[in-house]
């Protein structure tokens, strides 16, 4: 996730910026850039690395004072890690100098447009377009130029812009990504999040969506798209830095878990559009797809297996595509049955994960075609792959995967569905999924005010010592992925078993003293899960049934009853994955535990 600080207003050390990046670490980057006024023209910094790289760099300039500038640590998503993809980026004579935290969809469209009209390029990033349009709509007005090149961009951005022949401004504005700005008596500062403000002010305005705010000396003003002033009074921030950089959430998981609204709008914004998927990055293969695929095979561990194999289900739901799949640790020891007609999906949130990492390594030498599927762009994994799909969540920080898990399964269904639609198995029942996926993050908005509801059921349940996750179909994987969260950072007892299952041995553990979360869909399955609910009541073990919004049947003779919004059946991983996150998140603080650093585990998992 990208960091975005920038300062204007007298005397402003070249360092403040360096102390602002520095604030913005926390968020994950690969690399760092500064531009600043330096008598008249901007001079722009930029490297590859850590922030002290960055400082080495500067050398004595951090001790320069300067009027107008901005900084950036850049997690990279379009384009490798390097100095020229680093940010700010200018446009050909340094006039204009832009940081940006997003991503811009249509920045292909825009490129070939701006180079045929004769601008050019110097990196790969989706970024650069936005100085070039921005010097097309300049006019000797930054305000009106970045309203009107703004308009033309799709996608999500947080941006901010500096012009030599304007020294005295920055002019940002706000689509989907994060952005917030203050004055103090000496400067304005606008940056990612309050983190890096708080020295400098604790009255803060967080900038909406559509909006645009011009910072001057020790002032701003926000306009709408159109330029017309709106009036909002800051609010006071209690914060300290420490809360701050975790968005005021207690821990990292928390943030994470409250942030798929925006990180699932991301993951599949570009993929989907209006029911239809279109994921660029596999058109290379096709061809490969239309004509010489027989088998997809993925090959994941953990959390990434669990959306592995949700991925599965709905392939087999909708389209004849054989698709199997295989823990990356037994993948690699079972003589897995793929070859150069094979699709292998090695799905790792890290990238890092060595038995996934020799999974692909297997399937190459075997002849098959490797798809990556990854969150940390650069990453080993995908780097070894034929080819990759990135996640684009940002950064998550907490060792339990919350955010990467449900963006994991988003994009495994854009890349299902595109791949359907290749061989001529796009159904309107899939579309109806699709569209499903693009309601998410409003479904997400209304399953997470149910927070505290689940707080008091954590409290209800947190000295049980066992406990079980059962579900049918996609619900199935619900409960195994909802088994595993409450286990790695509770440390309670959990397993996850399709419910059919039970009568087969595990039912033979159930009584008062082992509770049981059923997950049960609005459909399909429906009334074999209350079947299986009553066997659990029988042997007088308590159920927790996760329902449809209007499921009174269920609603009555489950002993508690967290409700999701209705979808299609396939979506139930989905919708289901915020409500086992946070129990186990309030379960697991409850007992005191940190739920960032769970006990013996690693947020990449490098050793076999
Ligand atoms: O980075 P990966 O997705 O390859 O990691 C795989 C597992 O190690 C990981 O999902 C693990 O199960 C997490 N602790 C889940 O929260």
């Amino acid at each position: 996730m990208c960091g975005i600080v920038g300062f204007v207003g007298k005397n402003i050390k070249v360092d403040y910026f360096i102390d602002g990046l520095k604030k913005l670490e926390y968020r994950g980057y690969d690399s760092s850039g500064v531009s600043y006024d330096d008598n008249g023209k901007f001079c722009t910094i930029k490297k590859e690395g850590r922030i002290k790289d960055l400082e080495k760099e500067l050398g004595d300039i951090v001790n320069k004072n300067v009027n107008v500038g901005l900084a950036h640590t850049r997690w990279a998503t379009h384009g490798g890690v390097s100095d020229e993809n680093s940010h700010p980026h200018t446009n050909e004579d340094n006039k204009i100098s832009v940081v940006h935290n997003g991503i811009i969809e249509n920045f292909q469209e825009l490129r070939k447009e701006l180079i045929s009209r004769g601008h050019v390029f110097r990196s790969s990033t989706d970024t650069e377009v936005i100085p070039h349009l921005i010097e097309e709509c300049y006019r000797g007005n930054l305000l009106e130029a970045v309203i009107e090149a703004i308009k033309k961009l799709e996608g999500a951005y947080a941006i901010g812009v500096i012009h030599s022949e304007e020294p005295d401004k920055i002019v940002a504005a706000r689509k989907g990504s994060p952005l917030v700005v203050a004055g103090n008596e000496e400067l304005s500062i606008i940056a990612s999040d309050v983190t890096p403000i708080l020295k400098y002010s604790k009255e803060v305005n967080f900038i909406n969506d559509g909006e645009i705010v011009e910072l001057f000396g020790n002032n701003y003003k926000i306009f709408d798209l159109s330029g017309n002033p709106i009036e909002r009074k800051p609010i006071h921030i209690d914060w300290d830095e420490e809360l701050a950089e975790k968005g005021g959430y207690e821990h990292f998981m928390q943030k994470e878990i409250f942030e798929q609204p925006v990180s699932i709008k991301s993951a599949i914004s570009g993929r989907i559009k209006n029911g239809q998927p279109c994921v660029k990055e596999i058109e290379n293969i096709k061809s490969f797809i239309e004509n010489d695929l027989k088998k997809i095979y993925v090959v994941a561990c953990g959390t990434s297996y669990h959306a592995g194999l949700a991925f599965k289900y709905f392939m087999q739901n909708h389209s004849d595509i054989n698709v199997e799949i295989e823990v990356a640790s037994e993948f690699r020891y079972c003589n897995p049955n793929v070859n150069k007609n094979t699709l292998v999906i090695a799905v790792s949130q890290s990238g890092e994960t060595i038995d996934t990492l020799e999974g692909v390594r297997l399937a190459k030498n075997k002849g098959a075609y490797v798809l990556a599927m990854s969150n940390v762009v650069g990453s080993t994994i995908p780097r070894e792959s034929d080819s990759v799909v990135y996640m684009n969540t940002g950064p998550e920080i907490g060792v339990a995967a919350t955010k990467t898990y449900t963006a994991q399964i988003a994009v495994l269904y854009s890349i299902g569905s595109q791949i359907m639609k290749w061989k001529n198995q796009y159904s309107t029942e899939t579309e109806k999924i699709i569209k499903d996926i693009e309601n998410l993050p409003e479904i997400y908005k209304k399953v997470l005010d149910n927070e505290d509801h689940i707080i008091e059921l954590a409290r209800e349940y947190v000295n049980y010592k066992h406990m079980m996750y059962i579900g049918r179909g996609t619900g199935y994987t619900a409960a195994l992925e909802g088994a595993l969260k409450l286990k790695e950072i509770s440390y309670i007892h959990a397993s996850g078993y399709q419910a059919g299952e039970l009568k087969h041995g595990p039912i033979a553990l159930l009584d008062e003293s082992f509770p049981v979360f059923a997950i049960v869909p609005f459909n399909g399955l429906r009334e074999k899960m209350i079947s299986n609910i009553m066997e659990v009541k029988a042997r007088k073990a308590r159920v927790i049934a996760i329902v449809t919004e209007n499921d009174e049947k269920v609603i009555e003779i489950a002993n508690e009853v967290i409700k999701v919004p209705e979808t299609s059946e396939d979506i139930l991983p989905l919708t289901v994955a915020p409500v086992t996150q946070l129990f186990s998140y309030h379960i697991a603080v409850l007992r005191g535990l940190d739920p960032d650093k769970p006990r013996n585990l690693a947020k990449s998992v490098t050793v076999e």
